[in-house]
């Protein structure tokens, strides 16, 4: 009989030195690095660099692997004609999955392409294809992605606004809130898109085919999608009173309030005060008066009711839109970040790999005999 509670809740499926999540008082660490200490003082690349290559790195380290990943920015011209091929409809999730499996074809992992090369070229890959597909869908143009930009946020901003002057102070905050949601997303433990990255480089598949099969997961709702989920939720609501109403009916309802609740965290999320802090300075920035003011007042509502607290999803959707993100754009940022993670776990996993294959509780028909065709 299975002595586990649904979902593998609270079941210790392997070891990791990567990250802790939740054991010492509902915190989060990066190799040992506290996440909040990280988004206060460093930057989404020395993450990056920390996650992939193990330290952080020093200044010259930084310089250098800054100026690689800008060196990495091309579009290959057959990624350009799929995307132009892919519907204007698709998610663009969907767009990045089918992106990420395109690129193992034309660049597949060699001797000389480790898995640290293929994130390091996704991480420039991945805002490049996106916004090229979302440009050309949109408004019928084919975007440079060659742009200039000091940061992977800042190319981002730049690919998706045109003129992104980080001069000014609106968007230098902006940029800072792009760069710390990165930071914020990049890792988290055996996450089930983390886990199904290891399971798949278990069986010594490639780390494309991980990567791929990771997007896919982290698309759902109830993992990655939530930060979407929660911006339309957000939006239902034209002021806050309307905002407690319709969060108490669709408590009465039973629904699933999306940005809300963890599998891990019991307390709090230790990533929403700091992307709630950020939120809160662009909506004083913009003069906004309804979406963070809706989005507290659904805080205060699921804390009363159920004594669930906002997990990073919620306030990284009023986080995004402030910054002028479309939401259908939401989820796919977290993969460009969480893809720092992926391939940390998948390098970790073929270091003392074993073929992920646990057994299952058989609840099905007791053996019986074969009836031929004719007699059934
Ligand atoms: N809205 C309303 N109720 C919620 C809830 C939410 N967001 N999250 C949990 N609950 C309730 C459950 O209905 C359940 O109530 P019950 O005991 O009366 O049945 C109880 O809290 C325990 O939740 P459970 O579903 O067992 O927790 P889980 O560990 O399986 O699920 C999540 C964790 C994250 C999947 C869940 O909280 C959720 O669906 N949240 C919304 C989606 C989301 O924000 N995902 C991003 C996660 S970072």
């Amino acid at each position: 009989m299975t002595t586990t509670k649904g979902g593998l809740a609270d079941v210790v499926a392997g070891q990791t030195a990567i990250c802790t999540v939740g054991h010492a008082g509902d915190s989060l660490h990066y190799r040992g690095y506290s996440v909040s200490e990280l988004s206060q003082h460093a930057s989404f690349e020395e993450v990056a660099y920390l996650l992939i290559y193990g330290e952080l790195p020093n200044l010259q380290q930084l310089k250098q692997y800054k100026q690689s990943l800008h060196s990495l920015k091309g579009l290959p011209q057959p990624i350009c004609h799929l995307l132009k091929s892919m519907p204007a409809t698709a998610h663009p999730m969907d767009v990045l999955r089918t992106t990420c499996s395109m690129l193992g074809t034309l660049e597949p992992v060699s001797a000389n392409h480790t898995a640290q090369d293929i994130a390091n070229r996704l991480l420039m890959l991945f805002p490049a294809a996106l916004l090229y597909w979302y440009h050309f869908h949109l408004e019928g143009r084919s975007i440079d992605v060659m742009v200039e930009a000091d940061s992977i946020a800042a190319y981002f901003l730049k690919l998706l606004l045109g003129k992104f002057e980080n001069t000014i102070a609106l968007h230098e905050l902006i940029e800072k809130t792009l760069d710390i949601s990165l930071i914020l997303y990049a890792e988290h433990e055996f996450n089930a898109s983390t886990f199904t990255a290891r399971v798949c480089v278990s069986t010594l598949s490639d780390i494309y085919s991980g990567l791929t099969a990771a997007i896919g997961t982290l698309r759902g709702p109830l993992h990655g999608g939530a930060n979407e989920a929660a911006m339309s939720l957000i939006q239902e609501f034209e002021t806050a009173q309307a905002a407690e109403k319709g969060i108490l009916q669709k408590l009465q309802d039973k629904k699933l309030i999306m940005g809300f609740g963890h599998r891990v965290y019991k307390t709090r999320d230790p990533r929403s005060d700091i992307i709630k802090a950020q939120s809160q300075k662009l909506s004083v920035a913009l003069k906004d008066k309804k979406i963070f003011a809706v989005s507290q007042k659904i805080e205060e509502v699921m804390r009363a009711q159920k004594g669930l607290f906002p997990n990073l999803d919620f306030y990284s959707a009023s986080a995004y839109y402030f910054c002028g993100i479309p939401t259908i754009l939401f989820t796919p940022l977290f993969v460009i970040s969480r893809l720092c993670g992926w391939t940390a776990h998948c390098i970790e996993q073929l270091q003392n790999n074993k073929l992920i294959r646990p057994t299952a509780e058989y609840t099905g028909p007791s053996p019986k005999p074969f009836v031929p065709l004719n007699d059934r």
